[in-house]
């Protein structure tokens, strides 16, 4: 599926992402500035912060516990804030928009 990565200033990245990758890996597999993914997608570092698009909140689910307690550590929380290693791609997410805090920490 095709992901746009919306930076903070309202450039978009198109990445081709592959379904059962996360978000964070497909955006640091292609350069994407603005979501570093430190830990690795072991959900322990906080540095994969997004925005989803609302429209497409349906289909990414909502976080656990785990990730909602990092989720409290992010500059700028929105209510639609997640962290993009726990967001799974699957084939229903083609067109989905994501955006990126102006900074990670
Ligand atoms: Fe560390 Fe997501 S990559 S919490």
């Amino acid at each position: 599926p095709l992901i746009f990565y919306t930076s903070h200033d309202g450039n978009i990245q198109e990445v081709h992402a592959e379904v059962g990758g996360s978000v964070m890996q497909a955006a640091v597999d292609n350069g994407i500035d603005g979501i570093l993914g430190e830990c690795g997608g072991s959900c322990s570092c906080a540095t994969c912060h997004c925005y989803v698009d609302p429209a497409w909140v349906a289909k990414t689910g909502e976080a656990d516990s785990t990730e909602n307690e990092m989720l409290e550590c992010v500059l700028e929380p929105q209510e639609t804030s997640r962290l993009s290693c726990q967001i799974i791609i699957t084939d229903d997410m083609d067109g989905m928009v994501i955006t990126m805090p102006k900074a990670q920490y």
